[in-house]
């Protein structure tokens, strides 16, 4: 997994940051005060996005990644190529890069290009250190849609 800075990245991966670092504005993050947002470009060259969601009742936040491929899937768009993430904290600077947890691994495997890899980017809060990996990587041997494979 490459560390690499914002600038050395693909200007298409650059905008999936930079919409998921303006989107995480929007999250619902009362309880946690960690604001969340994800980008995913899809195959066909769009872009949707989405933020963590939580509830009063905790156990029920729903990860920005997982809003992000709901928006994404409920348009029709299952082909993700690239998800972009990014956090910031409402007290703190987040100077790790975001990490999707166990459940967004899994529930994004599903949709990853049948023939190629899912390029996951994960950003600390000012963009300035960002993890490129693949969601093969994150979820090794994963239980994926394809049965036979
Ligand atoms: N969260 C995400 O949205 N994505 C991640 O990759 C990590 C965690 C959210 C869930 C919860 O609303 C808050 O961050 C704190 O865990």
């Amino acid at each position: 997994m490459e560390t690499l800075t914002l600038t050395d990245l693909d200007p298409t991966w650059q905008e999936a940051l930079q919409a998921a670092k303006k989107v995480r504005e929007l999250a619902y993050a009362p309880y946690s005060r960690f604001q969340v947002g994800a980008a995913i470009l899809t195959s066909g060259g769009e872009m949707i996005t989405g933020t963590n969601v939580e509830n009063v009742s905790y156990g029920l936040a729903i990860c920005a990644e997982r809003s992000a491929a709901v928006a994404a899937v409920s348009r029709g768009l299952r082909d993700f190529s690239v998800v972009a993430v990014t956090a910031t904290h409402r007290d703190m600077d987040v100077e790790m890069p975001v990490s999707p947890c166990g459940a967004c691994r899994q529930f994004l495997y599903e949709f990853k290009p049948r023939d190629g890899s899912l390029t996951i980017l994960m950003a600390n809060s000012d963009l300035s250190r960002v993890r490129v990996t693949t969601i093969d990587e994150l979820l090794p041997a994963g239980f994926g849609p394809e049965l036979d494979a």
